[in-house]
């Protein structure tokens, strides 16, 4: 008699203990993601089938995938995927993954513009294109740039851009900041530039600090190192009234908005937005001239 096959129910409960076992974040999501992933299907489709016994070509399918997860490879990279803003967009280990903390660039965007207004923006640390992509998406009549120090990054942005149908109307550069930007062309520069200090690389969860590129986690020692240098940039190359939105640390965004005030008096209506967490995670400012 051959020995009882186990069910989908009996490997995501294994699985589940094997991850925890390896100390991995969100084991049982983990898990469900994984022989999803595996077998092909929908997360919820599993629920559907969870007496359906396993055939081995199916388990020799999970095996490996679920293997990476157990290293702490984040899950967003072995299915190549992560939605933002409720839209999908294709992630490498050349890219950060995006996070639900930066959606609200997309949110104080649309607060400052008309959906149907015609502007040109720049999205300065474009990493996978989260932020360039869905507000070419939201404002059919804009216009972007998107700037990446890390030409791997912009080739992931290239292809997310595409993806979406907004890559004809957007310019792409591999470079430092705005360093190709010249003459005063923009109305809003939107930046989720690193800030994450050296000193607190020990603070960081190891499937971050393990997977994810540092030079788009690590902003220098401090970690708030490039936002003068982006600052006086963006003072060359906004419009009269063009704003910035810049993502922060949460612990970085007061002493932010006094940088910006003793950069220049020309720099108004300097405002910190929360994130959903109650997190300060946004600073905006308004350049006049
Ligand atoms: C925190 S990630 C953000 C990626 C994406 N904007 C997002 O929100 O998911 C920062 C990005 O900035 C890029 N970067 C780092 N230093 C830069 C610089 N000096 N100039 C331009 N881009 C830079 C990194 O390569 C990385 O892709």
């Amino acid at each position: 008699m051959s020995p009882m096959r186990p069910t989908l129910r009996d490997i995501l409960a294994k699985s589940t203990r094997y991850l925890t076992e390896k100390n991995v974040d969100s084991p049982r999501l983990s898990a469900e993601l994984v022989i999803a992933h595996a077998l092909g299907l929908n997360r919820l489709d599993l629920f559907l089938d969870l007496d359906k016994p396993m055939s081995e070509p199916e388990l020799v399918r999970i095996r490996p995938i679920l293997a990476r997860r157990g290293t702490g490879e984040p899950i967003a990279y072995i299915l190549g995927r992560r939605e933002f803003y409720g839209l999908d967009f294709h992630v490498t280990p050349e890219v950060l993954i995006p996070r639900p903390d930066t959606e609200l660039g997309v949110e104080l965007a649309l607060k400052l513009f008309d959906r149907e207004q015609a502007f040109c923006f720049a999205d300065v640390g474009t990493g996978s294109g989260a932020l360039c992509v869905t507000l070419l998406k939201m404002f059919p009549h804009a216009l972007a740039m998107a700037t990446d120090i890390s030409s791997g990054a912009l080739n992931v942005a290239t292809g997310n851009l595409r993806r979406h149908g907004v890559d004809h109307r957007c310019l792409r550069t591999t470079g430092d900041l705005l360093q190709h930007v010249k003459g005063r062309s923009l109305e809003l520069i939107v930046a989720n530039l690193p800030y994450i200090g050296e000193k607190e690389a020990k603070l960081l969860s190891r499937e971050v600090v393990a997977f994810e590129p540092r030079r788009a986690l690590f902003g220098g020692f401090e970690g708030d190192e490039l936002f003068h240098p982006l600052l006086r940039n963006a003072q060359e190359v906004l419009v009269n009234g063009g704003f910035v939105l810049l993502e922060v640390g949460t612990s970085q965004a007061k002493g932010l908005c006094d940088r910006i005030r003793d950069m220049s008096p020309r720099w108004t209506d300097i405002a910190i937005h929360k994130d959903l967490a109650g997190h300060e995670r946004y600073v905006q400012a308004r350049l006049r001239w």
